[in-house]
């Protein structure tokens, strides 16, 4: 039972009147791939262990932003499934009642461990799962994430499948000269097996920082690239949803295409983020963090974790500002923040 008192029981509201429902919570920035858009061959520094939140800690948490209205959660990496009690976590996760409800909690994984875990994830209470997958040839898999592992992650979208996961959603970036000649070939697989396949304009979140603004593979470009291939219908109802989806001819398979840079949909954001280390950020691209990690660990109350919470989401900015003159990148790469 959490004791947060009736003035901070309320949902979390920034100065731009964004209500706060979806919590991505890292649950460790390790990875067994390489993707090129995400970290280097040689990996980053890790983390230090002894600040990896613990299981406990992180149900705390997620037990208080129930309370600030949060009805989602979506759990992260680096490879979320590389933490060895992940599955431990999702149960613990889907059982906690917020006013509306039980949370409802996903996963944004690369898939190489669902095939020995995805029937216990749904038992667990998993309710969706988001796969990365950027491109359908072995080669190609094996230069963009130094690892040769594609038939682990296609037998990985299988065993969701199979498990009951629905829906399971493809998510592939964009890339120039990677894997821009395979897009139709992607939704054609996705349609095939059942999933959502969804595009994504990379973003400047790479530990390299060779992102380029000029080499990016623009929305409007993925989506002339399908309209070769099929009648795209838009389908309405975005909510706070990064996707732009869209019926393929017809339906009953769908797309999604999610414009970061070039269509940003900060305007309707109800993200908030925890790292694996415990820092809050209101967004992806924020240059600064609240620290939960020492809140948790210097004995603070469930109003001091709530207090801090609502602090994290007043300061907001209206936008991540790629697009401006002065941006700058985030000092973490995105394995250390979380999708
Ligand atoms: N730009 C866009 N998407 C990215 N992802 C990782 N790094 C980037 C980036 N720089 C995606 C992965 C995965 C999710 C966690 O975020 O493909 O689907
Ligand atoms: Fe790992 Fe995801 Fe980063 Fe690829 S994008 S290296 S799968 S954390």
């Amino acid at each position: 039972m959490t004791a947060v008192s009736e003035h901070l029981a309320h949902p979390m509201v920034d100065r731009f009147g964004r209500v706060h429902r979806d919590l991505r919570i890292s649950l460790t920035d390790k990875c067994n791939l390489r993707c090129a858009y995400c970290m280097p061959p040689e990996g980053v520094p890790w983390l230090s262990k002894n600040n990896i939140l613990t299981t406990d800690e992180l149900v705390r948490v997620a037990e208080v932003a129930a309370v600030l209205g949060i009805e989602e959660v979506r759990l992260t990496g680096g490879e979320p499934m590389l933490r060895q009690d992940a599955v431990d976590v999702v149960r613990r996760m889907a059982a906690i009642e917020g006013p509306s409800g039980p949370l409802e909690v996903s996963m944004t994984t690369n898939g190489m461990a669902l095939p020995k875990h995805a029937a216990d994830l749904a038992a667990a209470g998993l309710a969706r799962v988001n796969i990365s997958l950027d491109t359908l040839s072995k080669e190609r898999f094996h230069e963009l994430t130094h690892r040769d592992r594609l038939s682990d992650v296609l037998a990985g979208i299988d065993a969701a499948l199979a498990a009951g996961l629905n829906p399971v959603k493809i998510n592939a970036v964009a890339m120039r000269d990677v894997n821009d000649d395979e897009l139709v070939d992607l939704v054609r697989f996705a349609a095939r097996s059942g999933c959502e396949m969804r595009f994504i304009e990379q973003m400047p979140l790479d530990a390299g920082h060779v992102w380029s603004r000029v080499r990016m593979v623009r929305g409007e470009e993925i989506l002339e690239s399908l309209e070769q291939a099929f009648e795209l219908t838009p389908l309405p109802g975005r909510g706070a949803a990064p996707a732009e989806r869209f019926l393929v001819d017809g339906g009953p398979t769908t797309v999604g295409v999610i414009r970061s840079v070039t269509k940003p949909f900060c305007g309707a954001c109800d993200r908030v983020r925890i790292t694996a280390d415990g820092q809050l950020r209101n967004c992806l691209f924020a240059r600064e963090e609240s620290d939960l990690l020492t809140v948790l660990r210097s004995g603070g109350s469930d109003d001091d974790i709530a207090t801090l919470m609502h602090r994290c989401i007043a300061g907001k900015l209206p936008g991540h500002g790629i697009d401006d003159p002065g941006f700058l990148q985030p000092d973490r790469p995105m394995s250390a923040i979380g999708g």
